[in-house]
């Protein structure tokens, strides 16, 4: 069955180079409208659109070149890893894709910039990074948008990582998958922040792949999911248009509060937020109350990433100390 992504990659492989040693980066990023469900497991095409702000300078640096050894080497954050480690296997299984049957031996190095204490997935920004590392290694012409459908192939949340800024996963309706890939939306928020505010650092019990999957055979609630997180999205990208940021700030968190309520209402249920993440809500209820503009999101994990602007940091900081927090639309001195 037809796989526009996949074809992509195969027709512009049909003309490379041999390969040449080429560094990317991509940007992290969180959802503030979520994809949580497929519609299609081998394109991995969503049931809904999502739509999210990167993560400027915390991201994946990758670099492909040939490998000297005529083997596949996979290094980590400066480890060579062992090829039975899951992120290796991920890494050569995505290189296949651009590879073929062909023995292509590559080096792949990878560098998180994410702080590993922020708890945040890398799996978006190293999808990414890898996607772009691998079309400048062979040459690929690909635009972004034919990039941002490859990436999507290793991790839905991919797709909206080769943009800096707000970004919208369009879901698209092609049965082949060539319309579901990121749209930038243009402009920049100069004031925007995000805090992530780590109160667990224990691995996640269930990858996120695994926890849609079983909730979307086995939540009573979730026949209501992807209507509503369209809907979501849209609102969520009118706010964003308009640059008003409560009404951006409310549906994003009653964005994420439905995903996490369709989770814990699958059989059995699924709850990636924990007692530490309740009182960290309070304490966030409590200060909105209070007259803070602030909201939380959170995503296959018990961290919170609150959202808000420039003048209310200091009374994020006052009461989340603990928080890093992230410009995303500042100058970006790593030339990233
Ligand atoms: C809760 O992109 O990790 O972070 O496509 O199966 O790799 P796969 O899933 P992934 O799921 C991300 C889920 C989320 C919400 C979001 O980022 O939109």
């Amino acid at each position: 069955m037809a796989d526009a992504a996949r074809e992509v990659v195969a027709a512009a492989m049909a003309q490379a180079g041999a390969a040449q040693p080429f560094t990317a980066y991509a940007p992290s990023n969180i959802a503030l409208a979520k994809y949580w469900g497929k519609r299609d497991a081998a394109r991995n095409l969503p049931l809904n659109s999502s739509l999210s702000i990167s993560l400027n300078e915390w991201g994946s640096r990758t670099t492909v070149a040939p490998s000297a050894s005529g083997a596949d080497e996979v290094i980590l954050n400066g480890d060579v890893l062992p090829g039975s480690s899951a992120f290796a296997q991920k890494v050569v299984k995505f290189a296949d894709l651009f590879r073929g049957d062909r023995a292509i031996p590559l080096r792949v190095e990878t560098h998180n910039t994410v702080p590993t204490a922020a708890g945040l997935a890398s799996s978006a920004s190293g999808f990414a990074a890898l996607t772009k590392a691998l079309c400048g290694s062979f040459g690929l012409p690909l635009t972004p948008a034919q990039m941002s459908m490859v990436a999507r192939l290793g991790s839905g949340s991919a797709a909206r990582s080769l943009w800096h800024g707000f970004v919208r996963w369009n879901r698209g309706d092609a049965v082949d998958g060539s319309d579901s890939h990121g749209v930038p939306l243009n402009g920049v928020w100069p004031e925007f922040r995000i805090a992530i505010v780590k109160v667990d650092t224990s691995p996640k019990a269930k990858s996120s792949r695994d926890g849609m999957d079983h909730t979307r055979e086995t939540s009573p609630l979730f026949q209501a999911w992807p209507a509503q997180a369209e809907a979501d999205c849209g609102a969520v990208e009118r706010a964003v248009l308009d640059r008003d940021f409560v009404t951006l700030g409310e549906w994003t968190e009653g964005n994420a509060l439905m995903m996490h309520a369709t989770m814990q209402a699958a059989r059995p249920s699924l709850c990636y937020l924990t007692s530490r993440t309740w009182t960290a809500l309070e304490r966030l209820w409590q200060m909105r109350a209070d007259g803070l503009q602030a909201f939380a999101t959170m995503d296959a994990g018990p961290n919170l990433k609150l959202i808000f602007l420039e003048p209310s940091t200091g009374d994020v900081l006052a009461a989340f100390p603990e928080a890093d927090v992230v410009e995303p639309f500042a100058a970006r001195a790593n030339g990233s």
